[in-house]
């Protein structure tokens, strides 16, 4: 199950899901895992199925689990997903500026993730392991080094021209 879904729930495939893993709660990080493979994010309505079907669980269990570990997004993400490394060495050289670039021109909100559109979301990261090339993005699986303000609104400014919407 590779196809990305960004639409409604399909609780045949969640059951599928499930059943790939024989409905065993031990199994629920990756049941989760594979969930957020197929949408992109973990949508409500799957967590609350999980929960019902499966032995020992509850919605508020999944919910839990799905909260505490930060692999797992409650929120769908973009088509491009941007990282700002703001580990010590990018945040020394500059990530804050970077980010409040992207927050700009994504016209995000305090709290807000995803853009208007679901074109792009932003999530902060600590080490990229690339401290050399501080301070770093990735979009996708692109690494971007010694990023500036300037230099990122560029970039995302050629993928807005690219997708139609600038
Ligand atoms: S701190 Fe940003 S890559 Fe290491």
């Amino acid at each position: 199950m590779t196809e990305i879904a960004t639409s409604k729930v399909n609780f045949r495939d969640i059951d599928n899901i499930l059943k790939s893993f024989d409905y065993n709660k031990s199994y629920l990080i990756a049941m989760l895992q594979k969930v957020q493979e197929v949408y992109r994010y973990l949508p409500e309505e799957a967590m609350t199925y999980i929960g019902e079907h499966v032995d020992g669980l509850s919605p508020a269990t999944v919910y839990g689990v799905a909260t505490f570990y930060a692999q797992f997004s409650l929120e769908p993400k973009g088509k491009y997903e941007i990282k700002v490394c703001d580990g010590t060495a990018c945040h020394v050289r500059g990530s804050m500026p970077v980010l409040n670039a992207i927050r700009n021109k994504l016209n995000l909100k305090e709290g807000q993730t995803t853009c208007e559109g679901g074109l792009f979301s932003l999530e902060i990261v600590s080490c990229l392991g690339a401290c050399g090339l501080a301070p770093v993005c990735v979009i996708n699986d692109k690494v971007y080094p010694q990023m500036t303000s300037d230099a990122i609104s560029t970039i995302l400014d050629t993928l807005m021209k690219e997708e139609g919407v600038a």
